[in-house]
C-alpha cells in the first residue's frame, strides 16, 4: 500500500482458538490457526493502522505497528480486550472463542484409571466476549465473524442482532478451502439494512485487504 489510508486508526484484533486448561498438559480447543486474524492484523498495520493483536498463537507478525498481547483462555481474553477497548477505534473479534470451559482445572496431569473406561468433564458457559464489549461501545466499530456449517446468512444475521455488532463476517466453514486452518476462505459481509455481499473465495491476505478498502470507503 501506498497511502498510510488507515494512520490514526486505532484496530484491535483478537486471533486464534482460545485453550481451556483441564490440567497442565491438556486443553480443549478448536482448530482455528490465528490466520484470519492476523492477516486482518498484518494488513491493517501496512495500511498505517495501529494494530493491538489479542492473540493465542505468537507467529507470522511482519509489522512494529502491531503489539501483540498473548492469551490462552477466554477469560484472558476478555480481560485484555476489556482494557484496551476504551482507546480503540475498531474492533475485529476473528478468535475461535471457546463457549464452554473445564469446571475444574487440575493442578497435576489426570491419571487414568486403570479400573475406569469412562470420564466425565463438567464444562461451564464462557463468557460471550463479543456481546459483552458490544454492551460498552461508545465510537468503536466492531466487526464480528460467524463461523457456520449451514443457514449462513440467517444465522450471521442472528449473531449481527443478537450480539449488537456493526458488521458480521460470515464463513461457512464446512465449504472447501474456507474456514478453519487453511490460506483461503469466502466471506459473506453482513450489516444492518443492507444486502448481504459474498465474496469470491480468496487468499485470507486479499480478504483483509478487502475488507480494510470496504472499512476506509465506507465506514471511516
Ligand atoms: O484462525 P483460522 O484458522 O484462520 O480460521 C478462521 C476462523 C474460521 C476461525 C474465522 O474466520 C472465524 O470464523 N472466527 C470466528 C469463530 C467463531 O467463534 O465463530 P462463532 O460463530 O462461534 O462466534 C461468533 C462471534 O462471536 C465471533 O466473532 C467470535 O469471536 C465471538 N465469540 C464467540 C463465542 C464466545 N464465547 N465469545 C465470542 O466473543
Amino acid at each position: 500500500f501506498t497511502k498510510p489510508v488507515l494512520a490514526g486508526v486505532n484496530v484491535i484484533v483478537t486471533a486464534g482458538g482460545t485453550k481451556e486448561a483441564l490440567d497442565p498438559v491438556r486443553f480443549i480447543g478448536n482448530n482455528s490457526s490465528g490466520k484470519m486474524g492476523i492477516a486482518m492484523a498484518n494488513v491493517a498495520a501496512d495500511m498505517g493502522a495501529h494494530v493491538t493483536l489479542i492473540s493465542t498463537v505468537h507467529d507470522y507478525l511482519n509489522s512494529p505497528n502491531i503489539d501483540e498481547i498473548q492469551v490462552n483462555t477466554a477469560v484472558e481474553m476478555k480481560e485484555s480486550l476489556e482494557k484496551v477497548f476504551p482507546k480503540n477505534d475498531v474492533l475485529i473479534m476473528a478468535a475461535a472463542v471457546s463457549d464452554f470451559r473445564p469446571m475444574h482445572k487440575s493442578t497435576q496431569k489426570i491419571k487414568k484409571d486403570a479400573d475406569k473406561d469412562l470420564y466425565t468433564i463438567q464444562l461451564q458457559k464462557n463468557p460471550d466476549i463479543l456481546k459483552e464489549i458490544s454492551k460498552k461501545k461508545d465510537k468503536q466499530f466492531v466487526v464480528g465473524f460467524a463461523a457456520e456449517t449451514e443457514n449462513l446468512i440467517p444465522y450471521a444475521k442472528k449473531k449481527l442482532y443478537e450480539k449488537n455488532v456493526d458488521m458480521i463476517l460470515a464463513n461457512d466453514v464446512s465449504k472447501a478451502g474456507s474456514g478453519f486452518n487453511v490460506d483461503t476462505n469466502e466471506i459473506t459481509l453482513i450489516r444492518r439494512d443492507k444486502e448481504p455481499e459474498t465474496w469470491p473465495l480468496m487468499s485470507k491476505n486479499d480478504i483483509a485487504a478487502k475488507f480494510w478498502e470496504y472499512y476506509d470507503e465506507h465506514i471511516k
